[in-house]
Parts: C-alpha cells; structure tokens; sequence
C-alpha cells in the first residue's frame, strides 16, 4: 500500500511572498510542492519556470518538487528544471512529439518521469510506456487554471487507470490534478488516488494545518 501525499500547487499562492508560503504549507503538513509551469501557448496562461524553482531551493525548501509541465515544446526546459531541483517532472502527451524520448530525457536528467492526461485524452497512451514512468497525472480540469470545478467523469478513468498500474507496478503514484476539495477528495481517494493536488482549497483556506488534516483525515478513513 503505498503513502497518501498531499500536494498543494503553488499556482494558488502568494507569489509576492513564495518562499515563505510554501515553507507554511511544508510545516502545515504538505508533503509535495506542486509546481505549475505554464507557457500561454499550450495554455492560455503564464506562470513560472526553473529558476523560480531554483530559488524555492536556495531558500531551503527540502520537500519533494513535483513540477507539471504544461509547456511545448517540452524537451528543452527538462535539464534546466531538473538542475533547478526538480523531483517528479509530468509532461502532456500531446506536448511533445516524441513521448518514449521525454521520458528518457527525464530520466537521464536524474528526475522521475510521469504522464499527465487531460480530461478527453484516451488513457491508451500508456499502454507503452506505463512501465517507464513513476507517475501518472489525471487532470480533474482543463489545464491552465486554478479555482475550477472538478470533472465527474475523472472518477471512472481513475478506476481504469489503477487498474492498468496494478498490472504493471503499483509502486507507480497516481495523481489527480483540479477541483480537489474537502467535499470530494474521499470519493476521490476511494478510486484509488495516492497524490492528491490541491490548490485554492488549501491556499484560499485560512488555517493550512486544519485544512491539511481534514483531508489526511478523510482519506485515511475512504
Ligand atoms: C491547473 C493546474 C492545477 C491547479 C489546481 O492547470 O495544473 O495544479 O492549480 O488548482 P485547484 O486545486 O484550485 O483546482
Ligand atoms: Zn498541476
């Protein structure tokens, strides 16, 4: 069985203050930093690179980085993040051309690759790579935007995909990206979920603490 993690994505928080936000969620309880990398091309908004996540580490954030890339193309930016501290680096299979490449590039890098899918991409993708991969990502929204409602129809592909990557190596994170709320991240880990990524219900939220363990404490009981 493998540890639930907490995600926040940092696209929800103060950005005038970052380094400081992201150690309060860190000492609230999160486990991983989400990092959202946006390029107003692959969608329609702009947010931050390598060196903003560089500086998360000179500032001494020590937790595990999770950076989304919703950027193309994709192959370029890989060494830059991965020496900038990136851990987990997801990309869009519709981002690059070449997807065996990616990951393999990311790989090399030293960092641990993972496929994200939009809410209409057919999970066939993964029929070939799955074993190359250590995460998957499953956009509960449209990318390029925080504060959306999650997207009912995630709940049956969450099912479909767990079962792929039981078949393939459980130790493979599954991830869910969008809407994640205190209303609905039971359900959601019910599916199957292990890496929950939550934006605006824990930066918008007042207290991090209490808002982290309300969700730790609804999915340890799903
Ligand atoms: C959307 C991003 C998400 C987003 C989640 O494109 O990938 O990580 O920030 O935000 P919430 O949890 O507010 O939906
Ligand atoms: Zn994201």
């Amino acid at each position: 069985m493998k540890d639930y993690k907490i995600a926040p994505s940092i696209l929800s928080a103060d950005f005038a203050n970052l380094g400081k936000d992201v150690a309060d969620v860190l000492d609230a309880g999160a486990d991983f930093v989400h990092f959202d990398v946006m390029d107003n091309h692959y969608v329609p908004n702009l947010t931050i690179g390598p060196l903003v996540c560089e500086s998360l580490r000179k500032y001494g954030i020590e937790a595990v980085i999770d950076v989304h890339l919703m950027i193309t193309p994709v192959d370029d930016i890989i060494p830059q993040f991965a020496k900038a501290g990136a851990n987990y680096i997801t990309f869009h299979p519709e981002a690059t051309k070449h997807v065996d490449r990616t990951i393999k590039l990311i790989k090399d890098n030293g960092c641990m690759p993972g496929i994200v899918l939009n809410p209409a991409t057919n999970v066939s993708v993964l029929e070939y790579c799955l074993d190359q991969i250590d995460m998957v990502l499953l956009m509960s929204v449209n990318p390029g935007f925080g504060g959306q409602k999650f997207i009912e129809s995630t709940y049956d592909k969450i099912t479909e995909v767990k079962e792929m990557i039981d078949a393939v190596n459980p130790d493979i994170r599954l991830e869910v990206d969008g809407g994640i709320n205190l209303e609905n991240i039971g359900r959601v880990a019910e599916h199957g979920v292990d890496t929950f990524v939550a934006g605006s219900a824990i930066f918008n939220s007042k207290n991090y603490k209490k808002t982290i363990s309300q969700m730790r404490e609804i999915i340890s009981k799903s």
